[in-house]
């Protein structure tokens, strides 16, 4: 199908992250380090390889070190470089996206997922784009992709609207975004109809939204409604429930494992895996792991 390149990429990272305090009183949860790099380093590689070419910030007060780290760092760099430790100063460079290729716009208060959105409405323009939200992190599973790139592939196939999608137990949907399934076509689905937090057993099946999207501009004019929903919040969902109306949604069942570092729990199971996913630091770890373990 011919569609328009997926080219620039939303990064909400205004919340106040309260679920991980006392660790995001002073450092946003966003720059939580998972084994060696921070949690939106993970998220931003998963968007370079995927294909984005413009990395969009939404940032908010105290955050400013996130634009610091997406900088140079001309004094490390330059002792680096004087102390022959080029392996690390290829990496910090490696990990730089090109000049230009950032922005960095403010939500001056946190009113919710759909108005930090819609803070990019000008970087963004009237082009397709991905919304990444940087505290879920993603492992690619047998095929080798991460989420956002099987998303894109699924917008290709398609055109329209298309969210990253998991199956959870029943029993734990009520605490999600959740899409009701329509017809299926390979690992990709029609979405029939969406809901914020469903009441315990009235979910329209178990697959939740699971933090990777990509979204027709049209959803700004939708969001600027600024209604509030579910906790008081400008719900992003609400406006993809009302652009579902007048545009195609579909699903994307992620073949791969995601981790939620906005939860405690979330997080550190997140170090433990990405660790054992990397074969530098893999073998040391799993001995480590394994004197653990031995003690439960
Ligand atoms: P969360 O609800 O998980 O983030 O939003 P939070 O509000 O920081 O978390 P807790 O519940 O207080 O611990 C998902 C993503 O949306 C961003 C967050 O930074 C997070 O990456 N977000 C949320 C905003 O940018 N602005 C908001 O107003 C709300």
């Amino acid at each position: 199908m011919q569609t328009k390149p997926i080219r620039k990429a939303v990064f909400p990272v205004a919340g106040l992250g309260t679920r991980v305090l006392p660790a995001t009183k002073t450092i946003p949860k966003e720059m939580l380090t998972v084994v060696d790099r921070p949690v939106l380093q993970h998220c931003v590689e998963e968007a370079r390889e995927a294909g984005i070419e413009h990395f969009i910030f939404v940032t908010g007060r105290n955050k400013a070190v996130i634009e610091d780290h997406f900088d140079i760092a001309y004094e490390l760099e330059d002792t680096l470089r004087k102390r022959k430790k080029l392996t690390e100063l290829e990496g910090l460079i490696a990990d730089l996206p090109a000049p230009g290729a950032t922005s960095f716009t403010r939500q001056q208060s946190p009113l919710g997922l759909g108005h930090a959105v819609w803070c990019a409405r000008e970087v963004i323009g009237d082009e397709p784009f991905a919304v990444i939200l940087p505290d879920m992190i993603t492992l690619p599973g047998a095929m080798g992709t991460r989420c956002l790139q099987q998303c894109v592939e699924t917008y290709r196939e398609h055109g329209g609207n298309v969210i990253a999608v998991e199956e959870v137990p029943p029993e734990d949907t009520h605490q999600y975004g959740v899409v009701a399934k329509g017809e299926e076509f390979g690992a990709s689905f029609a979405i029939n109809g969406m809901v914020e937090k469903p009441p315990k057993g009235a979910a329209p099946s178990n697959f939740i939204i699971s933090g990777r999207y990509i979204l027709e501009p049209q959803i700004f004019d939708l969001l600027a409604n600024g209604k509030k929903g579910a906790g008081g919040e400008i719900q992003l969902t609400d406006s993809m429930i009302e652009l579902a109306g007048t545009q195609k949604f579909f699903g994307r069942i992620f073949d791969g494992k995601t981790y939620d570092t906005g939860s405690k729990v979330g997080f550190l199971a997140a170090n433990v895996a990405f660790a054992l996913a990397r074969p530098d630091i893999e073998p040391a770890f799993r001995a480590e792991l394994k004197r653990i373990v031995g003690t439960l």
